[in-house]
Parts: structure tokens; sequence; C-alpha cells
């Protein structure tokens, strides 16, 4: 199964793509976490990468087709969930173009739709685990212990991007660049649109049930 996430920042797809790993057994390849982990090493990659994500703005198509291209390969069977890519419709064509060469295709497109005047309360509420990227909320998801990862016992940071003003940036460049994704994916007939305004259960229960679904048809 090849799932794409699509949706706002905030809108829980690195939350509802760790669920939907837990329960179907795909590969989780975030683009965000992935440019992230290049960063924190000190890659060429990941010195490129990083005044476009500190402002905002998206990484050059190029940079990131080659990186996920790559990520991709070594998904075992081709069972993968993509969180964060394509971001373009640049980056759609191209991911078809070398899924196509090896006989593959997107099969699901969840598109997780989330109102604006949401986003920015949950992206200055986030913390997340520098070590296992796992996500939390102040208020809405809290960990067991105050700024401790429940996972490995690592102390929580709040992303650099995630401050008010790139938050802006972020939801701008997703309206400009992301949304036209949606209606690429249309063309083909395998989005489900999602309401991603509901709490974090009922999304992934929403998910399931249409997962489920898809699967038994
Ligand atoms: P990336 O890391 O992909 O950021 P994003 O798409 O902006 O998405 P987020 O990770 O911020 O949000 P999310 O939807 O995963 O929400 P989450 O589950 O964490 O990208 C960062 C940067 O890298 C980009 O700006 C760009 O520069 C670059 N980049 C990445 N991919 C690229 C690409 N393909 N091309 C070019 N550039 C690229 O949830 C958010 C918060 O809300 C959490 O605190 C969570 O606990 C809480 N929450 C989640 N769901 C709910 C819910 N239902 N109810 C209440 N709270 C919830």
């Amino acid at each position: 199964m090849r799932i794409v996430l699509l949706g706002a920042p905030g809108a829980g797809k690195g939350t509802q793509c760790k669920r939907i790993v837990t329960k179907y057994g795909l590969l989780h390849l975030s683009s965000g976490d992935i440019l992230r982990q290049e960063r924190t090493a000190g890659s060429e990659l990941g010195k490129k990468a990083q005044s476009y994500m500190d402002s905002g703005a998206l990484v050059p198509d190029q940079i990131i087709v080659e990186m996920m291209s790559s990520a991709i390969c070594k998904a075992p069977k081709s069972s993968f969930v993509l969180d964060g890519f394509p971001r373009t419709v640049n980056q759609a064509a191209e991911l078809d173009k070398s899924l196509m060469s090896d006989g593959q295709k997107i099969d699901f497109v969840l598109n997780l739709k989330i109102e604006d005047k949401l986003v920015a309360q949950r992206m200055t509420g986030r913390r997340s685990c520098p070590q296992c990227g796992s996500v939390y909320h102040i208020e809405n998801l809290k960990p067991k212990v105050e700024g401790i990862c429940d996972n490995d016992g690592i102390k929580l940071v709040h992303r650099p991007d995630d401050s008010l003003d790139v938050v802006e940036n972020r939801l701008k460049t997703y309206h400009k660049q992301t949304e036209p994704v949606v209606d690429y994916y249309k063309n083909n007939n395998v989005v489900y649109d999602l309401d991603a305004n509901k709490d974090a259960d009922d999304v992934s229960s929403l998910i399931f049930e249409k997962l489920d679904a898809l699967v038994k048809a």
C-alpha cells in the first residue's frame, strides 16, 4: 500500500502517520524529518535546506525529489506512507514518473483538511522529541511527564519554525504551492478528504475506517 498524506502545517500529518504505520505496518517517510536529521548531522543537504526551512519557504524541488526518491527506493516491498512530500505539482509529477518506471503508483491520498485559524494554536503548542520524532502538544496531547518524551525520556523541543511569524509564511506557502497538489491527485481519483479539525483520536478513526474499506474493496 502506497499512501500520501496531504494537509496544511499542523493538520496532524506526522501524528496520524505514526498511528497508520503502527496499524498497517508501513514505512513512514517524512520529508521534514529527513531534512531535520540532515541538518542535525551537518550534511551539505542539511546546510542547503536550512535557510528555506527557517523562513517557512519550500526547499527547491530538485533537492527534495532526489532525497525522497532515494528514501523510497529503500522502502521494503514498496509499502510506505509519505508525509510532507510531494508538496508541489512538480514533485508529484516526478514521484509518479519514478514510481511508474517500476510499475507502481500512489494508491490513496488522504487530504487532512483543517481551518487556518486552528493552525497557529497547534504549532505554537507543539513539542517534539529530537531523537525519535514523537510529537506532543502542551494542551491537546500531553506527555506523561511535562517536557519529556514518553518513548525515550529525552527532553522535548519547540521547533524553531513553529514561531508565529514563520507559521504564517508556512501557511501562505501551503495555500500557494501545495493546495494545487490536491487537484493534481483528484484527476487520478485517489483523493479522500478528511476533517482534521476534530481531535486526534477522531481523525484516526476516520482514517482507519477509510483505509480498512479501501483495502477490502
Ligand atoms: P514539515 O516538517 O513537513 O512541516 P509541515 O508540513 O509544515 O507539517 P508539520 O510537521 O508542521 O505538521 P503536521 O501536519 O505533521 O502536524 P503534527 O502531527 O506535528 O516541513 C518543515 C519544512 O521542511 C517546510 O517548511 C519546508 O521548508 C521543508 N520541507 C519539507 N518537505 C518539503 C517538500 N516536500 N518540499 C519542499 N520543502 C519541504 O501536529 C501539529 C501539532 O498539533 C502537534 O502538537 C500535535 O500534537 C497537535 N495535533 C495533531 N493533530 C491534532 C488534532 N486532531 N487535534 C488537536 N491537536 C492535534
